[in-house]
């Protein structure tokens, strides 16, 4: 495994090598869907912007739920299933062995909504998408609510506090759809946590870089003086803006970089 700088790619590089942390340290983690792909779990970039042969805006949109919550359900019951299925790997591991090591000087945010990280025990955890396993209402304010049950009826799950009022919302996976917006409790969190570091690293791992704002972390984190370490399958979109990169699965480089830290 070798590590290339700013940016660049296999020339001038160096042999893989475990990050060196003092007890100053605070370390800043994203993830993205190449972290569950070595646990069976496909990406979204390898489906060719179609996923399970649907068009993303058809199941992942609030327009799509609206036009037809049938499908929008029976589409995340699959993944539900899918990801009931799959194991967290050594790169939700070394993960997790990191932050046994440094507490609250560590932070994992996700894109990943497939609860991998906790089930692989990670606590100190931002899943900044949302989860799979949690579901809401559509309409009314009942709060999310922990749901491994799959709809796969020909009729959408009723809320039962807009039935108990005699309104029709709908039930809902509690999972950020395209045109929505972040909870913005989730990026204080983040925010937060970058005010309160002494020296940070940040590791992004597993991500196109192409999606907003998590793809702009890195800027943030670089603002904060972090030195900044990419982990990818292949170049991401915004690979230019790390000052390591290292090419390889996440599942082999991240025990390896974690590992003895
Ligand atoms: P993508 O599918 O866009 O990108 C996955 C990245 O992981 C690609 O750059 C792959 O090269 C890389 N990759 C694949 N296998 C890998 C492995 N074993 N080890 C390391 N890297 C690997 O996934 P995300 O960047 O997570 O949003 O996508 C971001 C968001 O786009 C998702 O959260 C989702 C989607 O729209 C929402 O659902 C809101």
């Amino acid at each position: 495994m070798r590590v290339s700088r700013d940016g660049g790619d296999d020339d001038a590089s160096e042999a893989l090598r475990p990050l060196e942390l003092d007890d100053r340290t605070s370390v800043l983690v994203l993830t993205g869907a190449g972290v569950s792909a070595e646990s069976g779990i496909p990406t979204f970039r390898a489906a060719g912007g179609l996923w399970e042969s649907h068009p993303v805006e058809q199941v992942a949109s609030p327009e799509g739920f609206a036009r037809d919550p049938t499908l929008v359900w029976r589409f995340y019951s699959e993944r539900r299933r899918q990801a009931l299925a799959c194991a967290p790997n050594p790169g939700h591991h070394a993960l997790r062995g990191l932050e046994a090591r440094l507490g609250d000087r560590f932070l994992l945010v996700t894109q990943n909504v497939d609860d991998l990280h906790a089930r692989a025990g990670s606590q100190r955890l931002v899943e900044i998408h949302g989860n799979l396993f949690q579901t809401r209402c559509s309409r009314c304010a009942l709060p999310p609510f922990r749901e491994e049950a799959v709809h796969l009826g020909a009729e959408p799950p009723p809320c039962p506090s807009c039935a108990a009022a005699g309104r029709g919302g709908l039930l809902r996976p509690h999972i950020v759809w395209f045109g929505e917006m972040l909870d913005p409790a989730h990026l204080q969190r983040i925010d937060r946590f970058l005010a309160a570091a002494d020296r940070l690293v940040f590791v992004a791992a597993g991500t196109s870089g192409a999606v907003w704002p998590a793809a702009g972390l890195v800027d943030l984190a670089r603002a904060q003086g972090a030195s900044t370490w990419l982990v990818n399958a292949e170049a991401a979109e915004n690979t230019a803006r790390f000052e390591r990169f290292v090419r390889g699965r996440s599942g082999l480089v991240l025990p390896v970089l974690l590992g003895g830290a």
